[in-house]
């Protein structure tokens, strides 16, 4: 198991390169099951995660061409569904990664049936997938639960008006892919709006499918007999572009997000200058400079366009070194604080009351051996390492490999003192 050890202290200076989305790769990586033709992908981002929905593809017959470069991890993959042979998703993969959930509607939208592994609880909280199934049964699908698995089959999707109970990202996405291909017209309604649902139905309107109102909490889809492949670049990752933002405003400093585009991030850049961070959004880019320390800043998560889930936790860090005190509710996920513990241990004034955590700002923070629990949790915790005077290490990092790409050495590049060690050789209790 990886473990970070950071060099707190040092203000970030330079430019990184921002990768491609990983929510919205993806579920753009699970609609190639929607055809026979060729679906080529670029802007990959190399995660662990990705990987691993490449492996769950493969499983499946899907025929995956990385290209030249094949030795590295792939930034761009040609996927060909013309031989899919094995409908199903197992739990070994589908316990590693929830997002394996989407290949549920395509799977049953075009081949009538599918087998897949219920994703069981997660460390931020229940995530069950009932409106998936809700969606899909309104759209004629027979779903049993059978030994941990949903077996579903519809020899043909019809259209449906399908109505969320809440705003759920993944939810919106299987049900707009099955209905790609449904006989008839399905409407979403209470669809999540994230930009990652407008990117994957960008990328299935190339494909042939016709889609209305993504983006909106309407979504209209008239089904199609068939799609076909294409080619399409993955939007930059507005989560993985947000961390960096907090961090160098955490650490002070100036950086320049090559890649990165504010137009997604509205509540993020808000909060952040709010903060005081100073921020200036170029065609090919985000610059950032912080000249003085962080003001808090109250924070509420919500469904898109509100403050996202994803940027609670590197906020946290940020409210922790900021001047002042702030309110932080966490409404999406019922544990989504775990960081906490761990923040105190670095010396920070943290209280949590339920789904509110109220965060009085110290000057300083102080290095300590931490555990990273979940992928947003490790991130706040890296930039909490980055401000902390001396010595942070954090360990299980695996947590943070599956969501950012590589994010020592882009740390590295910015001159902040992070390094990579393989902890396997110690005694772990
Ligand atoms: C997606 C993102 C994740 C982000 C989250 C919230 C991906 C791969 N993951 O996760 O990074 O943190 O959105 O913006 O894109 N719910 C149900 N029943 C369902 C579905 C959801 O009760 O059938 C609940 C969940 O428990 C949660 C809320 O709805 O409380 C939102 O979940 P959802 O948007 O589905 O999260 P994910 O799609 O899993």
């Amino acid at each position: 198991m990886d473990r970070f050890v950071i060099e707190g202290g040092r203000p970030l200076q330079g430019e990184v390169q921002v990768a491609g989305a990983k929510n919205a790769a993806l579920p753009i990586l699970c609609a190639s099951l929607l055809t026979a033709g060729q679906l080529r992908i670029r802007n990959l981002p190399p995660l662990q995660d990705v990987a691993t929905m490449l492996r769950l593809l493969k499983g499946m017959g899907i025929r995956i061409d990385r290209g030249a470069g094949a030795a590295g991890p792939a930034s761009e993959v040609t996927l060909s569904a013309d031989a899919v042979d094995r409908l199903e998703a197992p739990y070994e993969l589908v316990k590693t990664m929830r997002a394996s959930v989407l290949v549920l509607g395509p799977m049953l939208a075009r081949f009538g049936e599918a087998l897949v592994s219920l994703p069981g609880g997660c460390a931020i909280g229940q995530r069950p997938v009932d409106q998936h199934i809700r969606g899909l049964q309104a759209m004629g699908a027979d779903i049993q639960i059978d030994h941990g698995y949903l077996r579903a089959k519809a020899p043909r999707l019809h259209g449906a008006h399908i109505t969320t109970d809440m705003v759920t990202v993944t939810g919106t996405e299987n049900l707009m892919m099955a209905a790609c291909l449904a006989d008839g017209t399905t409407v979403i309604d209470n669809a999540a709006r994230e930009p990652e649902v407008i990117d994957l139905a960008r990328c299935l309107i190339q494909m042939g499918a016709k889609i209305h109102g993504a983006g909106t909490d309407r979504i209209q889809i008239e089904g199609v007999a068939r799609l076909t492949g294409t080619d399409y670049a993955v939007m930059p990752d507005r989560i993985e572009a947000g961390t960096f933002l907090c961090a160098v405003a955490a650490t002070g400093g100036s950086i320049f997000l090559r890649g990165a585009s504010a137009d997604h991030m509205g509540a993020t850049v808000e909060k952040l200058r709010e903060a005081g961070l100073s921020i200036h959004e170029q065609a090919d880019g985000i610059r950032a400079d912080a000249s003085q320390r962080p003001r808090a800043v109250n924070i509420r998560t919500a469904p898109y366009p509100g403050f996202a889930t994803d940027m609670q936790a590197q906020f946290m860090a940020l409210n922790a070194i900021a001047e002042g005190s702030s309110l932080m509710v966490e409404t999406i996920f019922e544990n989504r604080f775990m960081h906490v513990q761990e923040l105190l241990r670095l010396g920070a004034q943290i209280r949590i009351d339920g789904h509110t955590a109220m965060v009085q700002g110290v000057t300083q923070l102080t290095g300590a051996t931490v555990m990273a629990t979940d992928l947003r949790a490790s991130a706040g915790l890296v930039i909490a390492g980055l401000v902390a005077d001396g010595e942070t290490l954090i360990d299980r990092i695996y947590h943070l490999d599956r969501g950012y790409e590589q994010m020592e050495k882009k740390l590295s590049a910015l001159g902040a003192h992070v390094v990579r060690q393989n902890s396997s050789a110690r005694a772990v209790t």
